[in-house]
C-alpha cells in the first residue's frame, strides 16, 4: 500500500517512456516487500530536476541517454568507476548527499560470467561510448581487452585503462576477431535498423558473443552467431545484471535475477 512512508525512487533520461527499469524494480520492491515506488521522468532541464530530487528527498536514481555524463556535476560524490568513467547510472540519496554510482560495467560482466569465465580471457569489445567505456573500465582487470570503435580517438582514450585501442575496420574485426574468446557489442548498431557489427563469415563457433542491445532481444548479430554454433548472450542479462547492483545500492537487497528477467520480459509485451 502507498502510505505516507512511502519511498520514491526514478529513473531520468530523454526519452524514458521505453524502459523497462520502472517494470522491474517495482516488481523487485513488490517481491521484497520494501515500500516504495520506482516513476520514469522525462526530463528536460537536468539541473532543476536534481535539485527536485534533494528537496523532496527523493530516494535514488537510474540515470539514462543523454544525462549519464552531464549529472556528474551536480552530484555531492561519486564512486570510484563513476568518476573513472565519467558517466553516472546510479545515484542514492544517503541522507540529503548524492552519490553516482556506475553499474554499467559490472551489469555486463555478472552477465558474462553467467555463461563463461572471464578471468584472463581474451575480449574484443565493440564500441567505445558510454557503455563501451565502463566496459573497457570493468573487464580490464581481469581480462585482456581490445576496444574497436568506428572514431578511433574514443577507443584510443581508453588505453588510459590499459586496454588496446583500434579503429573499428573489416581489417581489424579480422584480426582481432581470430584472436577473441568473446566479443562484445557495445555500438549502438543492431538497435535501430538492426544491422550487425560483424559480417557472418567472420564469425566462428567457439566464439562467445554478447550483444548488449536488449531491443530487439535477438539482433541480426546474434541470431547469426547463434547458426554459426556461438554460445550467445542478449542484452537484457545486462539490464537485469546493472539494474540489480543499483537495487542493491538502494536497499541492501540482492536481488532474485531470474525473477527480474522474467518481470521484464513481460513488461516487454
Ligand atoms: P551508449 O550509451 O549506448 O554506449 P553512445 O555513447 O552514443 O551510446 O555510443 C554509441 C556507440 O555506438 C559508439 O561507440 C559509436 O561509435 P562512435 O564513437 O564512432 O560514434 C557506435 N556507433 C553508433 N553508430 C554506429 C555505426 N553506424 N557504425 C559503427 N559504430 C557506431
Amino acid at each position: 500500500m502507498i502510505n505516507a512512508k512511502t519511498r520514491l525512487y526514478g529513473l531520468i533520461g530523454k526519452p524514458v517512456e521505453h524502459s523497462l527499469s520502472p517494470v522491474i524494480h517495482n516488481a523487485l520492491f513488490k517481491r521484497y516487500n520494501i515500500n516504495a515506488v520506482y516513476l520514469a521522468f522525462d526530463v528536460d532541464d537536468l539541473e532543476s530536476a536534481v535539485k527536485g530530487v534533494k528537496a523532496l528527498g527523493i530516494s535514488g536514481l537510474n540515470v539514462t541517454m543523454p544525462y549519464k555524463e552531464q549529472i556528474l556535476e551536480f552530484l555531492d560524490e561519486l564512486s570510484e568507476e563513476a568518476r573513472a568513467i565519467g558517466s553516472v547510472n546510479t545515484v542514492v540519496n544517503r541522507e540529503g548527499k548524492l552519490i553516482g554510482y556506475n553499474t554499467d560495467g559490472i551489469g555486463a560482466l555478472k552477465a558474462l560470467k553467467r555463461f563463461t569465465e572471464v578471468e584472463g580471457k581474451r575480449v574484443l569489445l565493440l564500441g567505445a561510448g558510454g557503455a563501451g567505456k565502463a566496459i573497457a573500465y570493468t573487464l580490464s582487470r581481469l581480462a585482456k581487452v581490445v576496444v574497436l570503435n568506428r572514431t578511433e580517438r574514443k577507443a584510443k582514450e581508453l588505453e588510459k585503462f590499459g586496454v588496446k585501442g583500434g579503429k573499428l575496420s573489416k581489417e581489424n574485426l579480422k584480426r582481432y576477431l581470430s584472436w577473441a574468446d568473446i566479443v562484445i557489442n557495445a555500438t549502438s548498431l543492431g538497435m535501430n535498423e538492426d544491422r550487425s557489427p560483424i559480417p557472418k563469415g567472420l564469425l566462428r563457433e567457439n566464439l562467445v558473443v554478447f550483444d548488449i542491445v536488449y531491443s530487439p532481444l535477438e539482433t541480426n548479430l546474434l541470431r547469426e552467431a547463434r547458426e554459426v554454433g556461438c554460445l550467445t548472450i542478449d542484452g537484457l542479462w545486462m539490464l537485469i545484471h546493472q539494474g540489480a547492483e543499483s537495487f542493491r545500492l538502494w536497499t541492501g537487497v540482492k536481488p532474485d535475477v531470474e525473477f527480474m528477467r522474467r518481470e521484464a520480459l513481460k513488461g516487454e509485451k
